[in-house]
């Protein structure tokens, strides 16, 4: 779905977020505040927004990403730049335990049906005392839900038919309004042992930065689990 929507996908983040989608991702970049030299995953890098500011910081970035049109679009946008992209699944990524100082994830989780799965990954590849930040939508409460879903079913599907795949975007929609509530994806990031987590509401609830660290003690505790 991704390869075909990769062409018109930055225009069509811009428009239906009202050009809110740079605050997010400046967000992100704020609360992971990665120091020059460190290397760090954007897991579901896309088409490389999410990884512009991390290489701003300084930082040499590792873009992951199942679509290779999306990729090949981050590529050309990042050229000359401490960028490699990497084609593969946030599941079993190609990667050595506690390889990276940070990841992010912007919008790429909510399309990682097995969350846990994804999660653990993130979890194996992150060096002990790393710190990741995962960007997601979510659903507002209180009086703008209704109008949000309103602005998802009616608005956002029409706007796509014309600029880009009408079929696309409803499943925007559709996994947004499934996702995680936050207190939910909380609790699946304590279990997956994740520490130090801090979720950060943007834009009226309808994003969240979500922080976490993965704990320096994380090793003996998991080897201490294995042996009891
Ligand atoms: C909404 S885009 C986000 C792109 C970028 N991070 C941004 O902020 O614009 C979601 C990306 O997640 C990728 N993706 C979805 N499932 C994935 C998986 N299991 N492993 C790796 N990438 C995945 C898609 O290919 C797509 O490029």
């Amino acid at each position: 779905m991704f390869d075909d929507i990769a062409k018109r996908y930055d225009l069509l983040n811009h428009l239906l977020s009202l050009g809110q989608d740079f605050y997010w991702r400046r967000v992100m970049t704020r609360e992971l505040s990665a120091q020059p030299g460190q290397l760090i995953l954007d897991l579901a890098a896309g088409t490389g927004d999410s990884s512009l500011g991390l290489l701003k910081q300084g930082a040499e970035v590792v873009g992951l990403d199942l679509s290779h049109n999306m990729l090949a679009i981050a590529r050309a946008k990042l050229a000359g730049m401490s960028f490699a992209a990497v084609q593969g699944s946030a599941y079993a990524m190609p990667f050595h335990d506690s390889s990276f100082d940070g990841l992010t994830c912007a919008f790429g989780i909510r399309n990682m049906h097995e969350t846990p799965k994804a999660l653990a990954e993130i979890f194996r590849v992150l060096k002990p005392g790393g710190r990741m930040v995962i960007l997601e939508f979510s659903m507002p409460t209180g009086w703008f839900r209704p109008m949000y879903r309103l602005y998802l079913r009616a608005v956002i599907p029409a706007i796509s038919q014309v600029l880009s795949d009408r079929s696309a975007y409803e499943y925007l929609g559709d996994s947004i309004e499934k996702f995680y509530t936050p207190p939910a994806f909380r609790e699946l990031l304590h279990r997956a042992g994740f520490t130090a987590i801090k979720q950060i509401p943007l834009s009226l609830g309808t994003v969240y930065a979500h922080a976490a660290q993965k704990p320096f003690a994380a090793e003996s505790k998991k080897n201490r689990n294995e042996v009891q």
